[in-house]
C-alpha cells in the first residue's frame, strides 16, 4: 500500500525522537522482544496514561479473518501538531435523532452531500472517508503500539475498546468526523444525527433509520445514496424490522423473530441493566486501561482490562447491522467487526447515541445502591485524565486531545435533543417480576448443589448453561479502598469473572442471571435474576512474536484476556437476599453462534466484588 514508505521513514523518526526522550529503554532493544519485555516489566506495574496516537509512528497492517490482513495506518500530518484547545461558540450544537430527520428533505441531502465530498477526496487526505473509517481500525483494532505520555512505548497494541478510553476516545472521533463533515459542505453548524436505538416511545427509532437504508417507496426529493453505498449490511435487518438488544443470532438465523412485545421488554431491561445499574465508572465506562498484562500467557495479545456497560450495550449494534458470517462476505468486512465497521455511515450515528447516553448517564441518580446517595461520576485518576489521542481535524491539522477534555459534551459546544420522555421508559423500567429466590420454591435445591469455582483453573464455559456457587460476604471498610465512594453503604456489589479468554476471532455472547440456576436459552431476560449480557466482537489481534514485526495475521488461536463484570446488588436484593451472609448461584447462558458450538471458553475466577 502508498503508506508503506513513508511508514518506514516514520520508524526511522520515531527511533529519534524515542532515543532523544528517554534513555530508560533503548529503541533497539524493542526489536528484540526478549530483553524489552523483561525490562519492561521491571519498571512498570501500573497504570499510566496512555498515548492512543500516530504521532509516533510504528504502524503495521491488522489481521482481518482468513489470514488476511487490511492496511489503515494513517498519514503523516504535513504539519506539527497542534494541542486542543475549546472552542468559543455562540451557540450549542443540537445533534438531532436520525428517525425524527428522515424526511427533512435538507437535512438527508446535506448530509448526502456531505459524504459524497468525503468519499470523493483523495486517500492521502486525512479528512477523506477511507482515512477516517481507517482512523477507527487502526486505533481500535491495534495497528499501534500504545505509548507512555513521555513516549515510551509499552510492548502493547494500542487497543481503546475494553477500557476506560472507550467513551472519551470515541466520543472525539465524533467530534473530527462530524467537523470535517461540516467543512465539505461549509456548514459549521453541522451535526450528525444520532441512532436513538434506546427509545421504546416511537416507532421506528429502533429501526435501522431511515436515512441509512433506500427509502422505499424511493423519494425523488431525497438523495440519501452515500449514506448507504458501499455498507456491507443484513438486509433482513432492514426496516421494518426493531433492533433487539438482546439478540439472538442463532434464532435469528432459523428465522425467528421475537414479537413487538418481546423486543421492547428486552431492550427496556437491557438499557436500564447497562446504564442504570452501572452506579460507577469502572461499571459503565469500563475497567483502567491496562499497560501490564500477563505477558508470559501465550497468545495473549491485549492491552486492556474490562468493558464497561456503556460498551458491552453498544456491541450488539454493530452485530446486528453486519452479516451473520456470510459466505459472500468472508471477511466479515462490515460493521460486525472493529476492523470495518468505521466504514459504514451509520457507524457514526450508531456512536452517536452512545455518547448521548453518556450525557444521560451522568445526569442519573443512584437508584442502585443500598443508601442512594451515590453520584455518578468519571473517574478522577490522573492516568485517566491525562491520557491523550490524535485526531485530524477539518484543516487536515492533527490535534493532540486529552481525556479530561472530553468528559463534558457542554464544554465542547455539542448538545443532543432531549429525549427524557422515550429515555425514562428504561430509566424507570423494573423487571416484569420480581420473583422469590429459587430456594423459597424449589426447596430441594440450595447454593451447595452447585460446584464452586476453583481459582486458577480453567472454569469452563462451553455452548451450554453452566452454573457456579459464589461465596458472599458483607462489605467492609476496606472496600471502599479505590472507590469512588466513602460510605458502604454506597458501594455497588458485584460478581466478577476474571480472565476470561475470548477467542479473536469469535462473536461471543452470554447472558448472566443470580440465584436461577436452571436459566437456559429460553428464560427471560426481563426479570429480577438477570444480571447483564457480555458481548465480544472480532477484530483483529496481533500475536506477541508479531508484535515486534510489521504483520500481524489473524490466528484462531489467539484470545483476548478480559474482566468481565455484572452488577448483582439490587438484583439480590429484589430476589428477597437482603443479607450478605447468603452465598448465591451465578449461571451463564452461552448464545454461541452455530458454527461455534464446539468452542469454549475459560476463566480463571468468579469472585463477588464492590466497586
Ligand atoms: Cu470502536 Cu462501536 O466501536
Amino acid at each position: 500500500m502508498g503508506d508503506s514508505s513513508s511508514q518506514q521513514q516514520g520508524l526511522g523518526r520515531i527511533s529519534a525522537i524515542v532515543l532523544q526522550t528517554r534513555g530508560r529503554l533503548k529503541w533497539a532493544s524493542y526489536l528484540c522482544s526478549t530483553v524489552f519485555v523483561l525490562q519492561y516489566l521491571m519498571q512498570s506495574a501500573e497504570a499510566e496514561p496512555v498515548l492512543g496516537t500516530s504521532l509516533f509512528r510504528q504502524c503495521r497492517p491488522v489481521a482481518i479473518a482468513n489470514n488476511k490482513t487490511e492496511d489503515c495506518c494513517l498519514p503523516e500530518p504535513e504539519r506539527e501538531p497542534i494541542l486542543f484547545k475549546f472552542e468559543e461558540r455562540k451557540k450549542m450544537l443540537v445533534r438531532r435523532p436520525a428517525h425524527e430527520l428522515a424526511n427533512d428533505v435538507e437535512y438527508v441531502n446535506k448530509y448526502n452531500l456531505a459524504y459524497k465530498r468525503m468519499k470523493e477526496l483523495p486517500r492521502e487526505d486525512p479528512r477523506s472517508f477511507l482515512r477516517q473509517w481507517h482512523v477507527h481500525c487502526a486505533f481500535c483494532v491495534e495497528a499501534f503500539l500504545s505509548r507512555y505520555l513521555n513516549g515510551t512505548p509499552t510492548p502493547y497494541p494500542l487497543q481503546l475498546h475494553y477500557s476506560w478510553t472507550f467513551l472519551p476516545w470515541h466520543r472525539m472521533m465524533l467530534y473530527y468526523h462530524e467537523r470535517i463533515l461540516g467543512s465539505l459542505i461549509n456548514d459549521p453548524e453541522f451535526t450528525l444525527p444520532f441512532w436513538n436505538w434506546d427509545n421504546q416511545l416511537d416507532a421506528g427509532a429502533a429501526q435501522m433509520p431511515q436515512m441509512f437504508v433506500p427509502y422505499n417507496p424511493p423519494n425523488p426529493a431525497i438523495d440519501n445514496f452515500y449514506l448507504y453505498a458501499g455498507a456491507i449490511r443484513d438486509q433482513n435487518h432492514y426496516p421494518p424490522r426493531v433492533m433487539t438488544l438482546n439478540f439472538k443470532p442463532a434464532e435469528d438465523k432459523a428465522g425467528i423473530i421475537p414479537t413487538p412485545e418481546e423486543i421492547r421488554d428486552a431492550n427496556l431491561c437491557m438499557v436500564w441493566n447497562m446504564v442504570v445499574n452501572k452506579v460507577s465508572a469502572q461499571e459503565y465506562l469500563g475497567g483502567k486501561y491496562n499497560t501490564s498484562a500477563d505477558l508470559s500467557a501465550a497468545g495473549n495479545a491485549n492491552a486492556s482490562a474490562e468493558s464497561g456497560g456503556s460498551e458491552l450495550l453498544h456491541n450488539t449494534a454493530h452485530e446486528w447491522v453486519g452479516m451473520l458470517n456470510n459466505s459472500a462476505f468472508p471477511d466479515n468486512e462490515d460493521m460486525g467487526v472493529f476492523t470495518y465497521s468505521g466504514r459504514d455511515p451509520l457507524f457514526y450515528s450508531h456512536h452517536a447515541n452512545v455518547d448521548r447516553l453518556w450525557d444521560v448517564w451522568q445526569t442519573l441518580p443512584d437508584g442502585v445502591t443500598v443508601d442512594g446517595t451515590r453520584t455518578r461520576k468519571e473517574f478522577d485518576d490522573v492516568d485517566f485524565l491525562e491520557t491523550e489521542f490524535t485526531f485530524f481535524d477539518e484543516n487536515k491539522d492533527m490535534v493532540r486531545v486529552k481525556v479530561k477534555d472530553t468528559l463534558s459534551n457542554a464544554k465542547l459546544g455539542i448538545m443532543y435533543q432531549d429525549m427524557s420522555e422515550a429515555d425514562s421508559l428504561w430509566i424507570n423500567h423494573k423487571p416484569k417480576a420480581s420473583k422469590p429466590s429459587f430456594r423459597t420454591t424449589q426447596l430441594s435445591s440450595t447454593p451447595d448443589d452447585y460446584p464452586e469455582v476453583v481459582a486458577n483453573a480453567n472454569n469452563t464455559i462451553g455452548s451450554t448453561p453452566v452454573c457456579f456457587k459464589l461465596h458472599r460476604r458483607a462489605p467492609t471498610k476496606a472496600d471502599l479502598k479505590g472507590t469512588q465512594v466513602k460510605h458502604i453503604g454506597e458501594l455497588s456489589e458485584g460478581v466478577v469473572m476474571e480472565k476470561v479468554k475470548i477467542p479473536e476471532m469469535m462473536y461471543v455472547r452470554f447472558d448472566v442471571y443470580v440465584d436461577f440456576p436452571s436459566a437456559n436459552v429460553d428464560s427471560d431476560m426481563d426479570q429480577s435474576d438477570y444480571v447483564g449480557t457480555f458481548t465480544h466482537l472480532p477484530s483483529g489481534v496481533a500475536s506477541m512474536e508479531s508484535v515486534t514485526s510489521q504483520i500481524s495475521v489473524a490466528n484462531e488461536d489467539l484470545y483476548r484476556e478480559l474482566n468481565v463484570r455484572f452488577t448483582t446488588g439490587l438484583a439480590l436484593r429484589r430476589l428477597g437476599i437482603e443479607d450478605y451472609s447468603t452465598d448465591i448461584t451465578v449461571t451463564i447462558v452461552p448464545r454461541f453462534r452455530d458454527h461455534d458450538a464446539d468452542k469454549t471458553i475459560t476463566f480463571s475466577n468468579l469472585k463477588q466484588e464492590f466497586l
